[in-house]
């Protein structure tokens, strides 16, 4: 059984105040839990990790970086490293996120590298992929997402119990209030894992989750999460608000008890 992820992308928002203040929010309903019945995952900017991961500390909350390097260290300005990662506590990365493609011209090459290091250095990556809209227009939605996954995972081998996590991201669904039905994002999300199938095998395919983000809003999220193949929810806007997390985390945990 895959174990549902509430995982809050904060992009480049809050200033240091307005973090500590949700996080202390959040890691006080999370201490009323021993163990939260879903995977809990905040995204802070890079130089809030230390302060979110302390926050934590006694609680089931994860955090994860939004990028990382695809160097182990090195005379790279301004690139923070997955050893770096893991020595701060830090289990998951986003990696492939479309605003990197798109500002900063990340390819799948280099989204390779780094879902490789990740991988080596023991931080689960969270690999992003999905579709512009002009691209869905024209119907190739299936074969930009194939073939991102494709390059992302050209040579990268999984054992059965490696953790991985895919988020699917249309991108023309991210930040416009335009959602994806849940019946578009269970199509590809099941392309997603027949291709995992392929590529791998069942138990991996099985065994990896794979989460929708755009536009998902308090409203809207419980009907993504009754798809089969949609495992949870990378959130952008709707995670920078602690009462609309709450309820994300929530309707999570709601689905996780009551089984899909
Ligand atoms: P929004 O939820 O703001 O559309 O952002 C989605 C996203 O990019 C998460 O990584």
């Amino acid at each position: 059984m895959r174990r549902i992820v509430v995982a809050g992308n904060w992009k480049m928002f809050k200033t240091f105040q307005e973090m500590v203040s949700f996080c202390c929010k959040l890691a006080g309903y999370a201490s009323e839990f021993e163990e939260l019945p879903v995977t809990s995952i905040i995204c802070p900017p890079f130089p809030y990790l230390h302060t979110s991961v302390e926050i934590f500390s006694a609680t089931d909350v994860h955090i994860g970086s939004q990028d990382v390097s695809m160097h182990d260290f090195g005379a790279y300005t301004g690139e923070v490293s997955a050893p770096m990662l893991i020595s701060m506590g830090i289990e998951y990365s986003l990696v492939g996120h479309s605003e990197r493609r798109q500002y900063h011209q990340e390819t799948d090459i280099e989204i390779n590298l780094k879902v490789k290091i990740l991988q080596s250095t023991g931080v689960v990556p969270i690999v992003c992929v999905g579709e512009k809209e002009q691209q869905r227009d024209e119907g190739k939605t299936d074969e930009v997402v194939t073939s991102q996954l494709e390059t992302i995972f050209a040579d990268i081998d999984i054992a059965a119990d490696t953790n991985l996590i895919i988020a699917y991201e249309p991108v023309w669904a991210i930040g416009t209030g335009k959602t994806a039905t849940p019946e578009m994002a269970q199509d590809v999300h099941k392309l997603i894992r027949d291709w995992l199938e392929i590529r791998y095998n069942k138990t991996i395919a099985e065994r990896v989750s794979i989460l929708y983000g755009g536009s998902i809003k308090p409203d809207n999220f419980a009907a993504l999460l009754a798809q089969p193949d949609i495992d949870g929810g990378l959130i952008g806007g709707a995670s920078l608000d602690i009462d609309n997390y709450l309820n994300l985390l929530q309707t999570g945990i709601k689905i996780a008890q009551e089984g899909k």
